[in-house]
């Protein structure tokens, strides 16, 4: 039997959910540079289709990047990347449940902010489930695995041309999901990933990025975490 060409492969895009926003189109030119075939989501096809437009200018002619409404975007993949401002988190998840197929992954980089109720950036709410991650797993259908990662990335560096310096923390109780989600970040240059145990442990990954965002506006940065001291095993 010969061994199967890259032609074999079945395509397996990224449907980026709420994908016009920095982190979003940020994440969409670095997987679409690796590759990847991204589906960019918006309520509005018309501003998912000009964000996609957007990516491909930057990414190259060889990306392969489209763009459509949200429910549509997730119907069609079964990786699903959350890039929505956690006010809108739960009522769209609950939105698209329907259009959600069993077996998919929903890896969430929601950040509960308090900006978003009229705080500040730099402090965060509490979510009565504990992360806007397991919020998440609490709405999606049961056959659907939440991953919490790629909370800590600055999206203003992920939407440019450099490396990042930066560690991606990668939370689930589904290993394969998270090792899904781990070789996913790998390939975004600069980036390793780390298992950071389960999906309960988002509540302290999301807490970071508001440390994060306080230390940019004191010292006028683009702040990341690396972790260090670990084996070389750790970061996969
Ligand atoms: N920005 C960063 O550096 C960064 C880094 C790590 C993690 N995060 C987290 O990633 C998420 C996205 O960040 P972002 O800066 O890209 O956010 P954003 O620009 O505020 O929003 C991203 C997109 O979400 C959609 N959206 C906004 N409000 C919505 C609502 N109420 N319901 C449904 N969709 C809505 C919009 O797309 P349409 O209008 O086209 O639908 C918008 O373009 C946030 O949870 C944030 O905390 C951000």
């Amino acid at each position: 039997m010969s061994a199967a060409s890259t032609a074999d492969v079945p395509v397996r895009p990224i449907a980026i959910i709420g994908g016009t926003g920095p982190a979003g189109m940020g994440l969409a030119l670095r997987w679409a540079r690796a590759g990847e075939t991204i589906i960019i989501g918006s309520r509005d096809p018309l501003r998912a289709q000009q964000a996609a437009a957007a990516v491909l200018l930057k990414a190259g002619p060889q990306a392969k990047i489209s763009g459509t409404e949200n429910a549509t975007a997730c119907a069609a993949a079964d990786i699903l990347m959350l890039t929505v401002p956690f006010e809108g988190q739960a009522s769209l998840l609950k939105q698209l449940k329907p259009a959600m197929t069993p077996g998919s992954i929903l890896i969430d980089a929601t950040v509960p902010l308090a900006a978003g109720v009229g705080g500040r950036a730099s402090r965060t709410l509490g979510v009565w489930q504990g992360s806007a991650a397991e919020q998440a797993a609490e709405i999606v259908p049961e056959e659907v695995s939440v991953v919490a990662a790629f909370h800590n990335l600055s999206a203003e560096l992920l939407y440019g041309d450099l490396p990042l310096d930066c560690d991606v923390i990668v939370c689930s109780d589904d290993p394969d999901a998270a090792q899904l989600t781990s070789d996913l970040a790998k390939k975004i240059p600069g980036v390793r990933a780390i298992f950071g145990g389960k999906l309960e442990n988002a509540r302290i990954v999301e807490q970071i990025t508001a440390l994060l965002i306080g230390l940019n506006f004191r010292h006028k940065g683009h702040a990341g975490i690396r972790i260090t001291g670990l084996p070389p095993g750790a970061y996969r």
